[in-house]
């Protein structure tokens, strides 16, 4: 039974701090078992604020060893500690100094939340409220502060002492010790302090910005890891220029530290001055990296830069604005992974993900708006809503009004709102006062969730040459919002003629046509647009580019399949290929549930064989295009999904479609075997991910040899990964050879060791809850280890629907089990794993109530963390 339910954070009880730190200054003592914060905080109450209120400081764990208030020290009855840990001090002077002594043990803190050890070495992440873990302190993004920070060590355990800003001075300290001193001029939010400090090396190099500044960039690592950060430091100075050259935004400091730990709970996170990266998103080399490893570094390593202009320069006033931070530094790297690649084929990849991910989510118990109303646990809300829905909306303003205004929109943003902490409306008024158009009625992309549903009709009049195309929305209901309103929908679009060729277009009402693709915008819930002129009844191409973050619903198998071919867009004709597979692989999972024999559609072998044809004007293209809708993506176009009917689906889809287009596919394979040097530009991935493609077509019409010989060869982890996985699905001594072979090589790295757990994690094998209950005790599991937990538990559970929906339920009760296990020693990775068994209101009954069981047995636990339980409870109402 819970004593105290967790308090729910509302947005409308946003209330301004009552006092302001001008500047802070912080002391380590670091040791392992025990360091000792001090921190000087000078102190102002906020002329916003009630002039007797009292200081409220943020705490959690921490051990008080003294405070002092200018200068004297606070008697025990001036403290009121509160259960959370958070203390208040009443009857400050409206100018004050605050000096506290506490202790923390960073060695016993699993949370990685805070300060922390990995490998012995010192780490902290303070986003969203791991500073309070630190010290005593208005742990809030609108109490911006400058800091200095003094960090004392072992000089010979712990030779690199690393915080925030530029570094000034280092020493002696005595006694085997040493000191490094760091100054931040930048004002900035508690959550974006850092220290890092251990046996450290780095790897250097300069950077020179547009006005003359001498950049030193370092990334520290473990020895040993050197040889493998040449790709995150290319990355890097690839994002400097970008953002100089897109927004004209420079770096402000003399120094850019990127330090890698490999415990570690997200991504990567912004630090000024000191990004803190998990090293799966820094380390890669050619044997080790696969091609979605080197592109994630790219995005992650501009992600985090770009966030020093977009959330440190200007930040979030509270927590519900997180995704001014994080959607606009998503759709800005986003376009920086564009215009280093393929645009088009990084566009389809991002809407695969979107859908992946953010369309489940805002259908689930967890379903927010990209700017939520409430939060139990603000980790919980580092959601791909927040992130990539947000950028979608990014997105939408762009292409409102323009890129030209948009750049005039980000320079009025930042110049307006530098050193500040602020809200979504002050990025929508620069953007509405650089465009001069009216984006009140964008607010509602923020403020409301669940995704849109857009559905097309039309009509042709042959007498006055007049078609007619009405567009109509619908945003189905969720959790606290019964009620939608409708959103403006730009909806990017043609008309192709009955041969395919493009048509220029002219509305009613227009003096010429145009040429190309054009954007109509869907304002009410339902708008005819008059086209003039039509020579012929036209296929319209809509939501070109992906032009909005909606469901497009009812386009005709035949226009898909025309689509495909003759669509100007790429986009269109990857989506047009992937709608019409779906389509034809829903029907066939009714007919399997029904029992019947599930048929094959000859279009589908067609269009393969046409996409082999071209694949050579663009291989990455052509891979995106050939790869069948995935399981998640099929579940989740049902009402009631049937995972075990959509994998059987899909493998006898792949299988027959490996039978029908062999020869073909086996021509390209063999085409495109690497002769030369290892590359990792866009057509040399491209080529290895067609090939790869063609490989598990033919694996699955029963060509074994192939894929086992490609493991034997392989030269580069793309391809030894690849056939590594088809060959984890199949029976037999191969499949334990491979394996095991992998094992023995790389059983000491631990980024390469997480593949070889999820592989198997997501073998869709009758054994394979098993096999993963059997990996849970290996000696190489550490549920403690993010990465690890996530490679095995998370690669379960959302990578093999078909066995974790075993109807046997032994699947959720595993999940259940470990997440039982991990809450009290990482409550955030726990939240984050426990989220499929969420997903029961769209299973069959039969599967439903034995997921509700296991997430009340989860709610059973004692001590539950906040994150945990935030998810569990609401999945269950
Ligand atoms: N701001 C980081 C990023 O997106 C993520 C930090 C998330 N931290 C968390 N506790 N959820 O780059
Ligand atoms: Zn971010």
């Amino acid at each position: 039974m819970k004593t105290d339910t967790p308090v729910t954070i509302r947005r409308s009880d946003y209330a301004p701090p009552t006092f302001l730190v001008d500047t802070v200054e912080l002391d380590f003592d670091l040791d392992a078992a025990s360091t000792t914060v001090r921190a000087k905080l000078a102190l102002r109450r906020n002329p916003a604020a009630a002039a007797d209120a009292p200081l409220h400081l943020d705490g959690d764990g921490l051990t008080l060893v003294q405070a002092k208030l200018d200068g004297v020290v606070l008697p025990p009855e001036r403290l009121a500690f509160a259960g959370d840990g958070s203390l208040t001090i009443a009857g400050l002077l409206d100018v004050a100094v605050l000096e506290t002594v506490v202790r923390i043990a960073p060695e016993t803190n699993t949370s990685l939340s805070g300060l922390y050890t990995s490998g012995g070495n010192f780490y902290t992440q303070c986003e969203a409220e791991g500073f309070r873990r630190i010290t005593f302190f208005p742990d809030r993004p609108d109490v911006m502060s400058r800091y200095t920070v003094t960090i004392t060590a072992d000089r010979a355990r712990v030779p690199v002492l690393l915080s925030n800003g530029n570094p000034d001075g280092a020493g002696d300290a005595g006694e085997g010790r040493h000191r490094a001193r760091w100054v931040d001029p930048h004002p900035k939010p508690s959550y974006l302090f850092a220290l890092v400090a251990g046996d450290l090396v780095a790897v250097s190099d300069r950077f020179t910005t547009r006005s003359g500044r001498d950049v030193a960039l370092n990334i520290w690592v473990r020895r040993g890891d050197e040889d493998r950060c040449g790709h995150a430091m290319d990355s890097l100075k690839r994002s400097m220029t970008w953002d100089e050259d897109i927004y004209g935004l420079e770096y402000d400091l003399d120094v850019f530290n990127i330090a890698a730990v490999s415990d570690f709970n997200m991504g990567a996170m912004e630090n000024k001055g000191l990004n803190v990266f998990n090293t799966k998103y820094v380390l890669a080399s050619q044997e080790s990296a696969t091609d979605g490893d080197w592109q994630g570094i790219e995005t992650v390593i501009a992600h985090e830069y770009f966030h020093n202009w977009t959330g440190n320069r200007v930040t979030c006033r509270d927590w519900f604005q997180l995704s001014l931070k994080e959607g606009l530094t998503v759709f800005r790297d986003q376009e920086f992974s564009a215009d280093m690649g393929s645009r088009a084929v990084k566009r389809i990849r991002d809407v695969r993900g979107l859908r992946a991910a953010q369309f489940p989510e805002d259908a689930g118990p967890m379903a927010h708006p990209v700017r939520p109303d409430s939060y139990i646990e603000i980790d919980n809300f580092y959601t791909p809503t927040v992130y990539q829905k947000g950028a979608e909306v990014v997105r939408l303003i762009h292409t409102r009004i323009g890129a030209t205004a948009f750049r005039r929109g980000m320079d009025l943003y930042t110049a307006r709102n530098d050193n500040q902490a602020v809200t979504i409306e002050d990025f929508v008024t620069a953007m509405q006062d650089a465009s001069g158009i009216d984006l009140s009625a964008f607010y509602g992309w923020y403020d409301q969730a669940g995704t849109p549903e857009l559905t097309a009709s039309d009509s042709y009049d042959p007498a006055t040459r007049r078609f007619t195309l009405t567009l109509r929305q619908q945003t189905p209901p969720t959790p606290g919002q019964p009620d939608k309103h409708p959103v403006p929908i730009p909806v990017a679009m043609g008309l192709l003629g009955p041969d395919g060729a493009p048509q220029a277009t002219r509305l009613a009402g227009e003096n010429a046509a145009q040429p190309g693709t054009r954007t109509l915008l869907l304002e009410g819930t339902e708008q005819s647009f008059v086209f003039e002129d039509v020579p012929a009844p036209p296929v319209p191409s809509l939501l070109r580019g992906f032009s909005a973050p909606v469901r497009l619903r009812g386009v005709t198998r035949d226009r898909l399949r025309f689509l495909a071919v003759h669509d100007t867009d790429p986009f269109v004709r990857w989506e047009s290929g992937l709608q019409y597979a779906a389509s034809v692989m829903l029907e066939m999972v009714a007919a399997q549930q029904r029992g019947e024999p599930l048929g094959f559609d000859a279009a589908l072998a067609e269009a393969v064989a046409n996409t082999l044809a071209a694949a050579g004007d663009d291989p990455a293209f052509a891979a995106e295009a050939l790869s069948l809708p995935g399981e998640g993506f099929l579940a989740d176009q049902m009402e009631i999904a049937d995972p075990v009917a959509i994998h059987a689906v899909r493998q006898h889809l792949r299988a027959e479609i490996g039978r029908r287009c062999r020869p073909a596919l086996r021509a390209t394979y063999d085409a495109l075997a690497e002769t030369g040097p290892y590359r990792i530009d866009g057509t040399a991935i491209g080529r290895r991910a067609l090939r790869n493609t063609c490989l598990a077509y033919l694996t699955a019409a029963g060509d074994g040899p192939l894929a086992k010989a490609q493991f034997d060869t392989a030269t580069n982890m793309t391809d030894s990964l690849a056939a590594l996985s088809l060959l984890a699905d199949t029976d037999g001594a191969a499949r334990d050879k491979a394996l095991a072979t992998f094992h023995a090589r790389w059983r000491g790295d631990d980024l390469v060791l997480d593949k070889w757990f999820s592989i198997q994690a997501m073998a869709a094998r009758p054994d394979a809850i098993a096999a993963v209950r059997a990996l849970y005790t290996h000696p190489d599991f550490d549920l403690r280890n993010p990465n690890r937990a996530r490679s095995l538990i998370g690669a379960f559970a959302s990578g093999n629907p078909s066995q974790f929906h075993d109807l046997s339920g032994e699947g959720y009760r595993f999940l259940a089990d470990a997440v039982i296990a991990l809450d009290p020693i990482n409550g955030s990775i726990a939240a984050r794993l426990v989220g499929p068994l969420g997903q029961w209101r769209r299973q069959a009954a039969a599967r439903g109530t034995l997921m509700r069981r296991e997430l009340q047995r989860v709610l059973d636990t004692p001590n539950l963390s906040k994150g945990t339980f935030e998810k569990v409870s609401k999945a269950l109402l």
